[in-house]
């Protein structure tokens, strides 16, 4: 076969009985193959599926015959042959071949079955991702990630939101002094982002509605199964808004982005065994003050306090689904968020949270440079070090809110997995840098 050749190819889901008795060329993976002494087959696959390629002795050439069982697993080939109705093939087609060509071989101690028959364990499947990825059901969670990204992009363009990108090495902390990544930056220190947040308020003051989706940095001491130290965060920011117009952004975006994959995905989600339940809007919301009351003789949570992950546990079993808590204590909550006007102990602020997983927070920001100010000083910050960030306030600065949501653990949710890991491509966590 010539290289033009292989730009002629058909996808397995092309491979359809409407097509008998036509050439056709298939590329892909050889999945496997059987041999039932007349009859040989060759089942390769693709992005989409598993084609099959047919070899009955005698009516295709002895050398190709015997080719077949000379195939490695995962070794790539082109197949060059006539399509012929069968309904036992995937499609309902099949190839009768009359030209097989290895375009690679691959190694014949493979680290893991690409089948997925043979079971392996999280780490040694993360350790050779790429043939971790040949599995369908490692591949459905990345086309749903794709369509969750696409229909989250879409919501938010369609709301008349600008797509920034804003710098990852930057010079200040944002969320906190802590659980940044400290970074060699020729003769300065610097840091890798761990969030957009003062660009993003920033740019809300020249495009007032933008969002983000790009990477994002924790030097997170925690190893669990919600956790990784990079990212993939979703920001939005709008000027002229408080907490509860981006509550309702976020809301009716999720049930956009549900609605959408759920339609778009149908297949990947029957191979995760996983059924989309796109959300009611609103989400139901409770004060921080109220969700304490809950979990009241279930659990001492002093006012003030986070609420942390067992706690979490425990009221995950008395709220499903998507909820917010809102209003949480001022002290909890980063510099630029807004304190409450008619209740200082409280903020302007939301987290969301699936049954017991926190999947975004964010609220109403400070835009009173002084105010802002006194912020930074509260919280141990020293204001000088936000120089740059201060002075745009002097410039107009209007009201604004934005949230931040963790892409990896929306995706958790859609796909029904427990491990955040199983949701990014290469995850990296306390211990984990490479692949
Ligand atoms: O709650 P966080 O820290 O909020 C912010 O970054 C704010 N700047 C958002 C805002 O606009 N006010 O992070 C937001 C979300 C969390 O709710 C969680 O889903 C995810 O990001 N997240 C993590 N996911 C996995 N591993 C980690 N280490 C995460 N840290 C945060
Ligand atoms: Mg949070």
């Amino acid at each position: 076969m010539k290289p033009e050749d292989l730009k002629k190819r058909i996808l397995s889901r092309q491979l359809t009985p409407d097509l008998e008795g036509q050439e056709a060329i298939v590329c892909g993976w050889v999945s496997h193959t059987r041999d039932l002494g007349g009859i040989r087959f060759i089942v390769i696959r693709d992005k989409y599926g598993e084609i099959q390629v047919t070899l009955p002795k005698g009516k295709v050439n002895e050398e190709l015959f015997n080719l077949a069982d000379k195939l490695g697993m995962e070794w790539v080939v082109a197949v060059k042959g006539v399509v012929k109705n069968e309904k036992r093939a995937p499609q309902g087609a099949e190839i009768i071949p009359e030209e097989i060509e290895i375009l690679n071989r691959a190694i014949s101690q493979l680290p893991l079955d690409p089948t997925g028959r043979i079971s392996a364990d999280l780490d040694t499947r993360l350790n050779a991702r790429i043939m971790d990825l040949r599995r369908p059901q490692t591949q459905a969670i990345f086309k749903i990630n794709h369509h969750l990204l696409r229909f989250i992009r879409e919501y938010l363009i369609k709301e008349d939101f600008i797509e920034i990108n804003t710098p990852k090495i930057i010079a200040t902390a944002t969320e906190g002094g802590t659980e940044l990544f400290p970074l060699a930056y020729f003769e300065k220190e610097a840091f890798l982002a761990q969030s957009p947040q003062l660009y993003k308020e920033q740019l809300s003051s020249v495009f007032e509605r933008v969002f983000e989706i790009a990477p994002i940095w924790r030097a997170e001491m925690h190893n669990t199964t919600r956790h990784l130290n990079e990212l993939i965060m979703v920001d939005i920011e709008m000027a002229y808004g408080n907490m509860y117009d981006v509550m309702e952004v976020l809301e009716n975006m999720i049930k956009y982005a549900f609605e959408g994959t759920s339609r778009e995905c149908q297949k990947e989600l029957k191979i995760l065994n996983q059924k989309i339940e796109v959300p009611k809007t609103p989400f139901p919301r409770y004060t921080y003050d109220e969700v304490l009351k809950m979990l009241e003789n279930k659990m001492e949570i002093s006012w003030g306090e986070d609420i942390g992950t067992e706690a979490c546990k425990i009221l995950g079993e008395l709220l499903n689904g998507f909820y917010f808590i809102i209003e949480w204590p001022s002290t909890s909550k980063p510099f630029y968020i807004k304190i409450k006007e008619d209740d200082p102990r409280v903020s302007e602020s939301f987290d969301l949270n699936f049954d017991w997983l926190e999947i975004c927070s964010g609220g109403t920001r400070v835009h009173d440079k002084e105010k802002l100010i006194s912020r930074l000083s509260e919280q141990g910050l020293n204001p000088s070090s936000f120089k740059f960030h201060l002075q745009t306030f002097d410039y107009g600065m209007p009201p604004h809110a934005g949230f931040g949501l963790g892409l990896a653990r929306l995706l958790m949710i859609i796909t029904g997995m427990s491990n955040i890991r199983e949701c990014v491509l290469f995850p990296r966590d306390r211990t984990r840098l490479t692949p």
